[in-house]
């Protein structure tokens, strides 16, 4: 088998990573262990939204992925959904000025069919509103499964055979890229779970192939800069091949 070449393009290992993606899991624990309801634990994680945006910025990372809802979200009560859509909507009143003002690009990711239409126009106002922006770039996951987002790509992609602008046999992997949610925004370079569970749960399935994993302890409520540091020292010592071979010193 020839020598895989090593990739180009990939950053090198020591670099900030461009693309931070992030599971904010915890929330519910983080209250149960306080003896407080779960609510309390995600308006606290709203609270540690704030900071790591902040952060990141600060670090240099460009694009900051957070999964806030997830598909399968809405198999929980009731009462939690309407909470978690009440953060929602506070989010945007109350933290997209400020996300302007500080050149703040939102980006949604996700089905937006199904949403109540109030959320919906929200989350178009929050994009509208940044679209010019050229700083950090948040993406937001809301009401987002990596399979069905693949699912979705693969639908448009069988419209264009169906109008005979592409082929079977023409399909690649940037066909299906092309159709995804942001297929614009580079693949994650580093995705950080919180809470200590080690799982993707359905979160960017397709973009993770590459991507370099840390699985933090820490409940999302308690997540801060220094946490964020920590994951990026532990990203920086891993070897990333993206299939390849490590680059050799004087050989
Ligand atoms: C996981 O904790 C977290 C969520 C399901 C929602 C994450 C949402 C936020 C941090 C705030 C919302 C932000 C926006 C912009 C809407 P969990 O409830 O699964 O915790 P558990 O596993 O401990 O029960």
């Amino acid at each position: 088998m020839p020598e895989a070449e090593i990739q180009q393009t990939a950053p090198p290992a020591f670099d900030v990573p461009r693309h931070v993606a992030i599971i904010m899991d915890g929330n519910g624990r983080w209250a149960a262990a306080r003896g407080l309801p779960r609510a309390e634990g995600h308006r606290r994680g709203v609270e540690a939204l704030r900071r790591t945006i902040r952060a990141a910025g600060e670090i240099g990372i460009k694009i900051v992925t957070i999964f806030s809802f997830s598909a399968e979200n809405w198999s929980r009560p009731a009462s939690e959904i309407g909470e978690l859509m009440g953060l929602l909507r506070r989010f945007v009143r109350n933290d997209l000025a400020e996300l302007h003002k500080s050149n703040v690009r939102v980006r949604i990711i996700g089905e937006r069919m199904g949403l109540d239409p109030d959320i919906g126009r929200l989350l178009i106002e929050a994009e509208e509103l940044t679209k010019n922006n050229d700083g950090l770039i948040l993406v937001v996951a809301f009401n987002y499964g990596a399979r069905q987002e693949i699912v979705r790509a693969v639908q448009r992609v069988s419209e264009e055979i169906a109008n005979g602008r592409m082929t079977a046999a023409g399909i690649d992997m940037d066909s299906i890229t092309r159709f995804l949610d942001a297929p614009d925004i580079p693949d994650p370079d580093l995705i950080i779970r919180t809470s200590g569970e080690q799982r993707l749960s359905n979160f960017l399935l397709w973009q993770s192939a590459y991507s370099e994993l840390v699985f933090v302890p820490t409940y999302w409520p308690d997540f801060d800069r220094a946490t964020l540091e920590s994951a990026i020292r532990e990203y920086q010592q891993r070897e990333r091949r993206f299939g390849g071979l490590v680059a050799q010193t004087g050989s």
